[in-house]
C-alpha cells in the first residue's frame, strides 16, 4: 500500500524551490489552452497525479497533449475538438469541471461529466450554471451529464453569491471570446485567478481586474497560442512553513511569494514563528514550542481553507487552546479522528474545531482521505514520537511533487514508499 513513513528527528534546516502550482494553476491553464488553435506550452507543471488525468481529458476531447521536458507540457489544440469530458476522468477530478467554458466557447456546446461532491463537502456547481445561463447558454443535467450549448457567448454582468473559484474561473474562460462585456462581481481573488488572466491577456484576451473583486473582459475574436510559465505553489510553501512550526528549525523557501502568504505569515507570527520575504523566496525560523490562535478561513485573502488541515495540524502541538472556523467547505474535519489517534487533543463540532496543544504528539499509522489532509497527518509525525505511517499516499500525491523529498532535503526523516 502506498504511504509515507516519517520520525520526528532533528529540527529542519536549509533551503527547497517551491514547485510550480500544476493542480490549482496549471490544471485550469490546460483547459484554457482548448481556446487556442495551435500549440501552447506551459512550463514549471512538475507532474502531480492530477495531472495525468487532465491530460486525458484533453485527449479524449481531441488535443494532443505531450510532454516537452521534465515539467513542460505541450497542448496542441488546432483540430476540431470532441467537446466531451467522460465520466471515468471527471469523477477522478473536479478540476476536470475547467473545460466546460473553454469547450462552449470554442465549440458552441459541451457534455461533461458531473463531478459529484467529495471527501471535503458537497462542492455544487450552481454559480458556474447561472453564470453561464446569462451569457446565453442552455444547460441541463441529463443522465448525470451537463449538457450545455450556446449560439454564441454573449458578454454579461454576472454576481457571485460567493467568490468561487472554480466557477471564477469558468466564466472567465467563457468570456474572453464571448460577444461584448462581460462583468464578474463578487469574483475569487485568489492568486491563481490572476494567473489564469495573464496567461489570457498574453494570449490576446482583454480581462481587466483579475485579482480584485470585479473582473471585467472585453471579448475578443480569436486568441493565440503562447508559451507560459505557471506561478509557485503558494499552498505547498505554506504547507511547508507549516512542517517548520512543528519541527522547528530554519529554511528557506526559494520561489514562494509573500504577498501569496501573507495571512498565513501573519498567523504564524502570531504564533511565534518568524516568516520573511527574501529576494529569492521566503525564510523562516522557529524556536521551540508556538503559541495557539484562532483561526477562520475566508476566501483570498483571508486564511485559505486549503491550509487549514495543515494549521490545525501544527496547533495539535502549540501551548494553549485554538478555535479553528471552516467556512469554505461543510465538511472539511474528517482528518481531526486520524490526529486523535496521534493523541492530539482536537473536537469537532459541525464547522469548528477546538484544538487543545499537547506536548507531543505519540507516531500511529493514520489514513489520509484528500490532499492536504494527508499532508496534515505527514507533517504532524514531524512532532510525534516514534513512527508515523500515512496511508492513502495517493492523495497527497494528486496535488504535492515529491513533498516526502522536498521534506527530507530539509533533513526530516521521511520516506515515501510504494
Ligand atoms: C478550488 O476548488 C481549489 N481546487 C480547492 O483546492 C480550493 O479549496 C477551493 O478552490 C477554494 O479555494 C482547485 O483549484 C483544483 P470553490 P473549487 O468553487 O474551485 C461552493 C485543494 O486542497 N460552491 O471556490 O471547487 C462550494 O461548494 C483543493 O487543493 C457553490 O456552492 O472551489 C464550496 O463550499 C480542494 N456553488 C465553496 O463554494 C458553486 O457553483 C468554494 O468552492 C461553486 C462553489
Amino acid at each position: 500500500m502506498e504511504r509515507f513513513v516519517v520520525r520526528s528527528g532533528a529540527p529542519l534546516s536549509g533551503t527547497v524551490r517551491v514547485s510550480g502550482a500544476t493542480k490549482n494553476s496549471g490544471l485550469k491553464q490546460m483547459a484554457g489552452a482548448l481556446l487556442a488553435p495551435g500549440v501552447t506550452v506551459l512550463r514549471n507543471m512538475p507532474p502531480v497525479a492530477d495531472l495525468d488525468v487532465m491530460i486525458a481529458v484533453l485527449r479524449a476531447i481531441g488535443a494532443a497533449v505531450e510532454w516537452s521536458g521534465s515539467d513542460e507540457l505541450r497542448i496542441d489544440a488546432t483540430g476540431s475538438l470532441h467537446p466531451e469530458a467522460p465520466y471515468e476522468l471527471v469523477t477522478q477530478m473536479r478540476a476536470s469541471i475547467n473545460v466546460l467554458g473553454p469547450l462552449l466557447a470554442r465549440c458552441g456546446q459541451a457534455k461533461v461529466a458531473m463531478p459529484g461532491g467529495d471527501a471535503i463537502g458537497s462542492r455544487r456547481l450552481d454559480m458556474h450554471f447561472r453564470g453561464l445561463e446569462a451569457m446565453g447558454v442552455e444547460l441541463e443535467v441529463v443522465h448525470g451529464f451537463i449538457e450545455a450549448r450556446c449560439n454564441a457567448l454573449a458578454g454579461a454582468r454576472v454576481v457571485l453569491e460567493f467568490p468561487s473559484v472554480g466557477a471564477t474561473e469558468n466564466l472567465l474562460a467563457a468570456a474572453v471570446l464571448a460577444k461584448g462585456q462581460t462583468i464578474i462581481e463578487n469574483a475569487a481573488r485568489e492568486p491563481e485567478i490572476t494567473d489564469l488572466a495573464a496567461f489570457f491577456n498574453r494570449m490576446g484576451a482583454q480581462v481587466f481586474g483579475a485579482g480584485s473583486s470585479t473582473i471585467e473582459i472585453e471579448g475578443v475574436d480569436e486568441l493565440l497560442p503562447v508559451e507560459s510559465e505557471i506561478m509557485g505553489d503558494r499552498i505547498e510553501a505554506g504547507t511547508l512553513l507549516m512542517a517548520c512550526g512543528i519541527a522547528g528549525g530554519e529554511v528557506m523557501l526559494e520561489g514562494a511569494r509573500f504577498e501569496h502568504l501573507e495571512m498565513v505569515a501573519l498567523k504564524l507570527g502570531e504564533m511565534g514563528l518568524r516568516v520573511s520575504p527574501t529576494p529569492d523566496g521566503l525564510w523562516a525560523r522557529g524556536d521551540g514550542r508556538l503559541s495557539a490562535v484562532d483561526i477562520a478561513t475566508l476566501p483570498y485573502p483571508g486564511f485559505a481553507t486549503d491550509f487549514m488541515p495543515m494549521a490545525v495540524a501544527l496547533l495539535t502541538v502549540c501551548e494553549g487552546t485554538s478555535i479553528v472556523t471552516e467556512n469554505v467547505f461543510d465538511n472539511r474535519f474528517g482528518f481531526v479522528d486520524e490526529l486523535v489517534r496521534m493523541g492530539a487533543d482536537v473536537r469537532n463540532e459541525g464547522r469548528h474545531a477546538v484544538v487543545r496543544g499537547v506536548e507531543r504528539l505519540s507516531g500511529a499509522p493514520v489514513q489520509a482521505n484528500d490532499v492536504r489532509a494527508g499532508a496534515a497527518l505527514l507533517i504532524a509525525g514531524l512532532g510525534a514520537d516514534g513512527e508515523t505511517t500515512v496511508y492513502g499516499r495517493r492523495h497527497v500525491d494528486r496535488g504535492y511533487h515529491d513533498l516526502a523529498g522536498k521534506l527530507r532535503s530539509l533533513g526530516a526523516d521521511v520516506e515515501a514508499l510504494a
